[in-house]
């Protein structure tokens, strides 16, 4: 996806620069060069011979070594590459950018450069929310610098809230994604969302509580990050979002035609809370008061969608992740349903009415693959999906 293409990484002074180092590993997978440049804050949380080890490549270090000045100007360096890419962008480098200070190898190149500039911004919570940052933010991004982050969760400080750099995948996706064409470019996803309505009679239905919230936030993270989406969706509160391929169904015979017409997919998402039965005896006339007593209901099972694309011989999507939604020992039954329903992932949750997650705007998830089960802290749903959707990439470029 980046063969041949050149990013010059500016790592900054903070805790966060340990995950520069993965992102190195990262973008030289995909075929990138990375020619790296530390501050000096940088070098107290990483050593230049590590960083140059990973790169492959010479750390830039300061900017009045005649060396590097014979070898490769700062202006030349600035300017040879495909993308300037600042991780960490703390407090102090966002505020030297906005403001054109150069009094470092770091904030010269960035003012000497005119390559596109993304930066990931990794500082306490207090400092983001700072007026001054909140005011540079702005003005960097009148500049036309782009941002990935900073997300949501525990600091390393022991604050919670915005703050923490993006994760390596995240932001080798917005490179990709500012290097033209997404990660997902050329993939079809599939995306099962909401929940279905089996009818009783022409009036009535069984229904779940499923606002198909998370359903829609991980098609729009997949559309994000240049995906092809189709999204099957039941009646949901949330609108399907821009952008996607919108199949709307009701019941879940007809959500599983509809997933059956959408196939061949790369990945598919079952991210919708089918009816695990239907009412067999439902009617097509009104059910009304009778002196006979109370109505019957008889039920039959519905197709399982998840289950029977998981095991199908021809035209398995390379990936399918299903959804757990568990009230107790989560961890247990999720692990025991990914088993039976033969999906390479679950995205479980913790649906206990006490969590809140239900109908709510934040999710807790425990990601359980191959590799065991990977607990994701509480955020918001958009931020659920934007993991999950890096993942995907990352598990279909792989
Ligand atoms: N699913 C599906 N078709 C069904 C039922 C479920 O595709 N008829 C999918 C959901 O979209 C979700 C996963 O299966 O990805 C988990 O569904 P769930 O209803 O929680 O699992 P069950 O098999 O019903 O297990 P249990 O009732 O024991 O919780």
């Amino acid at each position: 996806m980046l063969a041949s293409k050149r990013i010059l990484l500016i790592i900054g002074g903070g805790i966060a620069a340990y995950k520069s180092l993965d992102l190195i590993r990262r973008l030289r997978e995909r075929g990138a060069t990375v020619t790296p440049v530390l501050t000096r804050a940088a070098e107290e949380f990483v050593t230049p011979l590590s960083v140059s080890a990973l790169a492959g490549e010479k750390v830039y270090r300061d900017l009045f070594d005649l060396t590097d000045e014979a070898e490769m100007g700062h202006i030349q360096l600035s300017r040879s590459a495909d993308l300037i890419v600042v991780a960490p962008a703390t407090a102090d480098l966002m505020g030297k950018m906005a403001g054109g200070l150069a009094n470092d190898l770091a904030s010269t190149l960035l003012m000497a450069t005119d390559t596109p500039v993304l930066c990931a911004p990794a500082m306490n919570v207090r400092m983001w929310d700072h007026p001054a940052t909140q005011r540079n933010l702005t003005q960097l991004q009148a500049d036309g610098v782009r941002f990935v982050g900073p997300n949501e969760g525990d600091m390393a400080c022991g604050e919670y809230g915005p703050g923490r750099m993006s994760e390596p995948l995240e932001i080798v996706a917005a490179i990709e994604a500012e290097l033209g064409g997404g990660p997902l470019n050329g993939k079809r996803v599939l995306v099962t969302s909401g929940p279905t309505h089996e009818p009783i009679d022409p009036v009535r239905y069984i229904a779940n509580r499923s606002s198909g919230a998370q359903g829609a936030a991980v098609a729009r993270a997949l559309t994000a990050l240049g995906a092809e989406v189709v999204f099957v969706t039941g009646p949901a509160d949330v609108p399907p979002p821009d952008g996607v391929q919108v199949v709307t169904v009701e019941t879940a015979q007809q959500m599983s035609d509809a997933v059956d017409a959408a196939l061949p997919v790369d990945a598919g998402v079952f991210a919708a809370a089918v009816a695990d039965w239907r009412v067999s005896s439902a009617s097509d006339k009104k059910l009304k008061k009778s002196r006979d007593g109370l109505p019957v209901l008889e039920f039959a099972e519905n197709p399982d969608i998840l289950k029977r694309v998981s095991h199908m011989e021809k035209g398995r999507p390379a990936l399918v992740v299903g959804f757990a939604a568990e009230t107790d020992n989560v961890i247990e039954h999720a692990t025991a349903k990914r088993g039976r329903k033969g999906c390479d992932w679950i995205v479980a949750n913790d649906v206990s009415p006490a969590t809140g997650i239900m109908g709510g705007s934040e999710n807790a998830v425990i990601l359980i693959s191959d590799a065991g089960a990977e607990e994701w802290p509480r955020m918001g749903k958009d931020e659920v999906a934007k993991r999950l959707a890096t993942r995907i990439a990352d598990a279909l470029s792989s």
